[in-house]
């Protein structure tokens, strides 16, 4: 075994985390932890895969729930996308008679949402075959024990990692070995200030010894962040609140929010709005502000409480419960909900 993946396994044993989804072998369980995880900090992860499997236990409770109920056990944790298409690769599964994930990686890539990584997640950690997932903490333990100068934003720098993976791979416990990468990477090898001293791989890292973590590994420049101001509506009348769905492409596909617009304007150009389309309003209330982190875009949000004397059309009107309950709103929305909940 390479000295690598002795001191990695070693350490993992000493030092893993208890996790929820650590106490598993069960394929469908690791696999919701694996999509989770790819969205959430692992403590925000433990409440959501807790409550996700109570309600939804096997592979077949996933495929089976109405896919508003779904979208509410997510809501929070962002990009709906991934649960819709595990809900698909669950039905999918359903129908060819299988009640849990299949055990190859060529099996696993042909479901929605399966890809490398997530593939080779599961693979490692529920079936323990010859597979690893390689992601951000793989990238950054390997890339500074190796001083790999291929940069990390080019698509085919993958497979020069890959490469590396299949050669200090163990031959058994490659669950433990994919999540030592995991580990060490989150709490010894951290993108920023990490602690080198505590690190059992620090007598052959070529950056520890050229005093070069922080510059490995490598990345091109990031993207510029698009920004964008936005007025979030809460249109009110009697209980209830308006809601629309988003279109069914680009960001929050298909997701329900509060009309919004990239129109800028103030409490009297609102106010003037309405009485120009006569609309009959009882109030316009500025209620606060919100910015809103997505990958490549950031929205900086103004609200109004705009009281109603008549419901408008085209929108879906809901009550607190509702709100609650049934229908899921964005995080990035969140400020704007809990505003309208405590009301
Ligand atoms: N991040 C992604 N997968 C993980 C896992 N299985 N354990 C801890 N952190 C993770």
């Amino acid at each position: 075994m390479e000295k690598i993946t002795k001191e990695l396994l070693k350490w993992y044993q000493e030092n893993k985390r208890d996790l929820p989804w650590r106490h598993t072998k069960n394929p469908y369980f690791i696999w919701i932890s694996e999509i989770m995880l790819q969205q959430t900090r692992v403590e925000t992860v433990k409440e959501y895969y807790t409550r996700f499997i109570k309600k939804l236990p096997t592979l077949k409770d996933l495929a089976e729930i109405e896919e508003d109920n779904l979208l509410k056990l997510w809501e929070g944790l962002g990009y709906y996308s991934r649960v819709r298409n595990m809900q698909k690769a669950a039905k999918k599964i359903v129908e060819m008679g299988k009640d849990n994930l299949p055990s190859t990686k060529e099996e696993l890539v042909a479901l929605p949402g399966i890809g490398d990584y997530t593939a080779g997640a599961i693979l490692s950690i529920a079936f323990d075959k010859p597979a690893i997932a390689i992601d951000g903490n793989v990238y950054r333990v390997l890339g500074r024990y190796y001083k790999i100068e291929d940069s990390i934003s080019k698509p085919k720098t993958y497979r020069v990692y890959e490469n590396i993976v299949k050669q200090i791979l163990p031959s058994k416990n490659t669950g433990d070995f994919t999540q030592s990468f995991m580990d060490l990477g989150s709490i010894i090898c951290t993108p920023k200030s990490p602690k080198c001293l505590h690190c059992p791989l620090r007598k052959e890292c070529l950056c520890y010894r050229s005093n070069t973590q922080e510059l490995y590994p490598k990345k091109d420049k990031a993207k510029e962040q698009i920004v964008e101001e936005r007025i979030v509506f809460l249109y009110v009348y009697k209980e209830k609140v308006a809601i629309q769905k988003r279109e069914n492409k680009g960001l929050l596909a298909s997701m329900y929010e509060f009309p919004n617009t990239l129109e800028l304007k103030n409490q009297i150009d609102i106010e003037n709005d309405l009485l120009e389309k006569k609309i009959p309003y009882v109030s316009v209330l500025e209620i606060g502000t919100s910015k809103h982190i997505f990958s490549h875009k950031i929205w900086y949000m103004t609200g109004f409480l705009v009281e109603l004397e008549k419901p408008l059309k085209n929108f879906l009107w809901i009550t607190k419960k509702e709100l609650q309950k049934k229908y899921s709103i964005p995080s990035a929305f969140s400020y704007f909900s809990d505003f309208y909940q405590n009301r």
